[in-house]
């Protein structure tokens, strides 16, 4: 395990949207660079960069065209490699995103493999043996190359599926066991994709749709194979990089595929959103101040989760990602610090979506960008300064438009704001990284009662009390240290915390 994990606060940045160093309108590598000072400087000292592979962007980046080279809009794989230098000589680590269950279908695998002719790379798909072969079961692309064969896709048409086989084969005539020969030269093909990057300094990697692999697989069986057979490989070679699955499943992905972090998000329904976004949940996330909270739904999701994970590796809080709405689509401000402040008081190994240190919002209306959609509203811009583009790029035509409203906010009129997220994301991380119960593998104990909110937990000697709700309430504790920090306004004293709206105290 990569000890530096324990104290790991991550920052993802969305390449095409941080910073454009060279007036082209698109965010690139050497842009990233010039902003390792800015990231450093928010306490983080890691990132998860989004996919910088050669692409045609139908999935902004998802769609892998070479994994061994970085798209010409970001810069060149001498770029990268001076990135890594760069956050190296800070102390900070880079994460790129691998994409192991699909590619795009402009790769030049799939180019051959959709062929007629057969050859070594015919089952690097999944082909169906005719094209009239199509059951309705799987994503299939049906009659449109020379191939006499429908071929299954993972997200969108232009991402087929590579083929690591089938646990339960259905079909036999044309789903072959993950332990096939081609299937397992497809795995060998991505591990060597991992080598490539590592050996040229990437510290590891976010592991997309990591659960997809085998086919068939419900339990997950074969594909935690493929994954602990990667372990071996990094604990062996690499003992320092890291991988983070998007999982969603901590048992499954630690303890069974040996992931070192696991996201914890709803896949499978483990209740992110009932945590911090309205959504399905409506009223009752936790952190609606006018809700009617349910932290008891979290707490038996999680907590049995954590226990189990919690000597083996991290679950992964983040404040958002590039695929769901920015938070600020659901909460107020206030709402917004107080779920900072259970993000970066928790265990795990807690992440941070770009721009949302300074509050951006969710651009609900724009047109979906290379294959965006309902997520295009949070891969704008970064907003940097006032002036052109929010200081992200002189170009007149910006990868997608900044936030236009007058007072948008950015790094310049945030971060001297006593009152403002940036103070309060950078006051928690300082302090995650100062107190060793808030590193990733200190205790936690909830102290809530029944489904109760407001709530507590307690991590060695601090102590964290949370009042989401828009009303003042009071907690009874035998807690009797002093406060280290707080939002809002919340005072302890004789075995009483007196908490008024949305507010949050730190206790040790
Ligand atoms: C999850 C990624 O986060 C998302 O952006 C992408 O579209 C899909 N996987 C497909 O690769």
């Amino acid at each position: 395990m990569p000890k530096w994990l324990n104290d790991a606060v991550f920052y993802e940045i969305y390449p095409q949207s941080f910073y454009d160093s060279n007036g082209d309108g698109i965010g690139d590598i050497n842009g990233i660079i010039q902003k390792l000072d800015y990231v450093k400087g928010l306490g983080c000292n890691a990132i998860w960069l989004n996919p910088v592979y050669d692409s045609p962007f139908m999935d902004a980046g998802y769609d892998v065209r070479d994994y061994y080279k970085v798209a010409p809009r970001y810069g060149t794989n001498e770029d990268l490699v001076r990135l890594f230098e760069a956050a190296h000589r800070k102390g900070m680590k880079i994460l790129l995103d691998l994409v192991p269950g699909h590619t795009s279908d402009t790769h030049p695998w799939f180019q051959i493999a959709k062929r007629a002719r057969e050859t070594d790379l015919s089952n690097r798909y999944i082909f169906t043996k005719s094209v009239w072969d199509a059951p309705p079961e799987y994503r299939l692309m049906c009659g449109i190359c020379e191939r006499n064969g429908n071929y299954l896709v993972n997200y969108f048409s232009s991402q087929p599926a590579l083929n690591y086989g089938f646990y339960e084969i259905t079909h036999p005539e044309w789903q072959l066991p993950p332990d096939h020969p081609d299937c397992l030269r497809t795995a060998e093909a991505i591990r060597a994709v991992m080598r490539f990057w590592l050996d040229k300094g990437a510290d590891g990697f976010r592991v997309d749709m990591a659960d997809s692999l085998v086919k068939n697989d419900d339990e997950k069986i074969a594909t935690a194979k493929i994954w602990r057979r990667v372990r071996e490989m990094l604990d062996a070679d690499y003992p320092e990089a890291a991988m983070v699955s998007e999982w969603c499943h901590p048992d499954r992905a630690i303890t069974n595929a040996g992931f070192h972090m696991d996201f914890y998000l709803d896949h499978y329904g483990n209740g992110y959103n009932r945590l911090f976004r309205f959504g399905e949940w409506g009223d009752l996330a936790v952190f609606n101040p006018n809700g009617l909270g349910d932290l008891k739904g979290f707490a038996e999701e999680y907590l049995p989760a954590y226990n189990r994970t919690k000597d083996k590796g991290y679950i992964s809080f983040m404040t958002n990602n590039h695929d769901m709405p920015r938070v600020t689509a659901y909460l107020d401000k206030q709402a917004i610090k107080l779920v900072n402040a259970f993000i970066f008081t928790m265990p795990g190994v807690p992440f941070l979506y770009y721009g949302d240190e300074i509050g951006m919002r969710y651009q609900a209306d724009l047109i979906s960008k290379e294959g965006g959609f309902s997520r295009t509203g949070s891969r704008t811009p970064m907003q940097w300064c006032a002036g052109k583009n929010l200081g992200f790029s002189e170009s007149d035509h910006p990868y997608l438009p900044v936030d236009l409203s007058d007072d948008a906010p950015t790094v310049e009129n945030q971060k001297d704001d006593p009152d403002s997220i940036y103070r309060v994301v950078t006051d928690l991380i300082a302090l995650r990284h100062k107190y060793d119960d808030l590193h990733g593998n200190g205790e936690l104990e909830f102290l809530y009662r029944d489904d109760q909110i407001p709530f507590a937990y307690r991590r060695g000697n601090l102590t964290m009390f949370f009042n989401p709700l828009g009303r003042e309430a009071t907690i009874t504790t035998d807690c009797d240290g002093d406060v280290i920090y707080k939002i809002g306004d919340a005072t302890i004293a004789d075995g009483k915390v007196l908490m008024k709206p949305q507010s949050f105290l730190l206790v040790g």
